[in-house]
């Protein structure tokens, strides 16, 4: 039987709970499509601070560069939050953690459920048939580039935005290949009307555009890319983009589908890819069992998709997800009237997998 070995972290706050259910159904895709998934746990983020005074400890480092795949719940905790002048912070053991694994491509796909239109804030007719990849660049741009500092004095900082070719063309790549498995349409997200790594991200984009001809790439400022989700959101295929603009707008585009619980995320580059949930650690709801593990659940279909090559087993966790929702069995985030634990959403979701009989 095929093994795969995969590093989970669970990290802070809500991260253990929904990455316990998202192991129970990835438990039960093993089971069916016979395939044997071995894992093992490390620490990041707050957790790891307080077990050894490292966010992102070496053990963990070594464990994430000798899996298959990495799952990942969350990270962060309010204690660091409110404290800017803390030394270590949860947050610097992510961003180490995409630096050291060479994450360079963060794919957060969007798109809406019709069971769950009308919880999206925005109208149903608006975003009625949305469904859109954003490729956001993870390792460059401003969380990277040196000097990034608060003066001696007190009295000024400076963050520094740097990107070089190589850096645009390796996401854009992974960007234009994926365009031409969906709608053949990219749009490039910048702010070229003001930023140079902008001007440079276009130059780069637009001389790629002819070795794929059969997508169309059109640009958009990144104000008016805000606006535009928001608008008319269908009209979107893949998005590339930086990592700030990224950040923001991913934040952003999750409110379209009803709830930030429900948005997965794959980080890849070279070698192994990491999978994690966009949303954050939830402090308020940890340990009490009614966070939402679906986004957690579809960041794993996303890796048995990605670095498994398992398409059909990735397709039935999203039918089962979305049969789950279909049916009302969903949490708090979704129904607040009448709502299942995380436990009895990862339950729900498990079984339905192991009662599809294959093809
Ligand atoms: C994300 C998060 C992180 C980021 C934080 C926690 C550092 O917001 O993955 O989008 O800004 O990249
Ligand atoms: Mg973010």
């Amino acid at each position: 039987m095929i093994t795969h070995k995969i590093t989970i972290l669970p990290g802070d706050g809500i991260g253990p709970e929904v990455i316990a259910e998202a192991l129970k159904v990835m438990h039960a895709v093993g089971r069916q499509f016979e395939v044997k998934f071995d894992t093992i746990e490390a620490l990041v983020g707050a957790i790891a601070i307080d077990s050894c005074g490292d966010p992102f400890p070496k053990e963990t480092e070594t464990l994430c560069k000798g899996a298959d795949a990495i799952l990942f719940g969350a990270i962060g905790d309010p204690k660091y939050d409110n404290d800017p002048s803390a030394k270590v912070r949860p947050e610097q053991g992510l961003l180490r953690m995409r630096k050291a694994l060479g994450l360079y491509a963060n794919i957060r796909p969007v798109k809406t459920y019709p069971a769950l239109q009308k919880n999206s804030p925005i109208k149903e007719e608006i975003i009625e048939g949305t469904d859109f990849i954003v490729f956001r660049e993870l390792t460059g741009g401003i969380y990277f580039g040196q000097p990034s500092q608060i003066h001696e004095d007190g009295q000024s900082a400076i963050d520094t935005c740097t990107y070089t070719i190589d850096e645009i063309r390796r996401i854009a790549k992974r960007a234009f290949t994926a365009s031409q498995d969906r709608n053949k349409k990219l749009t490039l997200v910048d702010k070229a009307n003001v930023l140079a790594t902008s001007q440079l991200w276009r130059k780069v984009v637009q001389n790629m555009a002819a070795d794929y001809p059969d997508v169309s790439v059109e640009t958009m400022f990144v104000d008016n890319a805000a606006m535009q989700l928001i608008l008319n959101p269908s009209q979107f295929d893949v998005i590339l983009t930086e990592n700030m603009f990224g950040d923001i707008i991913t934040d952003e585009a999750s409110v379209i589908t009803g709830s930030i619980g429900l948005m997965p995320s794959a980080s890849i580059g070279d070698s192994v890819g990491l999978y994690e949930p966009i949303h954050g650690s939830y402090p308020q709801a940890a340990g009490l069992n009614k966070a939402n593990p679906m986004a957690t659940i579809l960041s794993m279909a996303m890796m048995l998709e990605h670095s498994f090559k398992m398409k059909e087993a990735s397709e039935s966790v999203h039918r089962a997800v979305e049969e789950a929702l279909e049916s009302g069995k969903v949490t708090e985030d979704i129904n607040p009237d009448n709502p299942l634990t995380t436990e009895e959403v990862g339950n729900a979701i498990a079984a339905s997998i192991t009662s599809t009989t294959l093809a």
